[in-house]
């Protein structure tokens, strides 16, 4: 799993513990999904490329850079909304890009139900912003649109991801890294993630 990245930042699984918790309520989960989303894409990041420039200082001119790759930012409806923001606060000019799906609940497969994709990609660096990767259904989904669409730097960072749905992105597109704050033991009958943190969405709306 040389592609799959485990953040080891002992400020991550400080907040991933604070936010597995049933005790948790909606307005500090939905703090914790913004931070951790701001941690876990400054992991996600280490290698952009940098293009040199100058810069004036009021003492002389200093050796400066700036990020090369145009990104865009992927969040799937509904979960990955609150992980938006976290990483706008260290990538302020990311365009965003809205993907909607929900799982079937019987078949578990996704079902896409809106796509705010342009005709031409305008970025070369995709983050897909998920908090759960279960089955991988729902990520695999969105990285087969945005491939299709054009985009061929693409990575997945979310907060847990099962082994299943690990191992089910990977195989499909080996070469999309996927970051996370940890992974779990599996999933369950209804294909929840175990021990997890319950439904993303529904303790972020408060709609559980
Ligand atoms: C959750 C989660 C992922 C998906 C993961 O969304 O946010 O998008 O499930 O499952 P998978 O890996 O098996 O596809 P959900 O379908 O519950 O929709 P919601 O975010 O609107 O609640
Ligand atoms: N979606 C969630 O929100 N949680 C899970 O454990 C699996 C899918």
């Amino acid at each position: 799993m040389s592609n799959v990245f485990a953040s080891k930042h002992p400020l991550v699984a400080h907040k991933l513990s604070i936010l597995r918790a049933t005790s948790t309520e909606p307005q500090k989960f939905r703090e914790l999904v913004k931070e951790l989303a701001a941690l876990l894409t400054y992991e996600a990041t280490a290698d952009l490329v940098l293009k040199p420039r100058k810069v004036n200082t009021p003492l002389g001119t200093a050796q400066a850079y700036e990020v090369e790759d145009e990104i865009g930012l992927v969040p799937i409806l509904r979960a990955g909304l609150g992980m938006v923001e976290g990483v706008w606060e260290l990538l302020p000019s990311a365009e965003v890009w809205h993907i909607g799906l929900y799982r079937d609940e019987k078949t578990l497969k996704p079902v896409q139900y809106y796509n705010k994709l342009p005709v031409l990609p305008r970025v070369s660096m995709c983050l897909i912003l998920d908090p759960m990767l279960a089955t991988g259904g729902s990520a695999t989904a969105t990285v087969d649109l945005l491939k299709q669409w054009g985009v061929k730097n693409i990575r997945f960072v979310g907060l847990i991801g099962a082994p299943e749905g690990i191992q089910a992105l990977q195989s499909a597109h080996p070469d999309v890294p996927i970051h996370l704050a940890a992974i779990d033991e599996r999933l369950n009958e209804v294909g929840y993630i175990v021990p997890g943190l319950g439904d993303a969405g529904d303790r972020q709306f408060g709609t559980g």
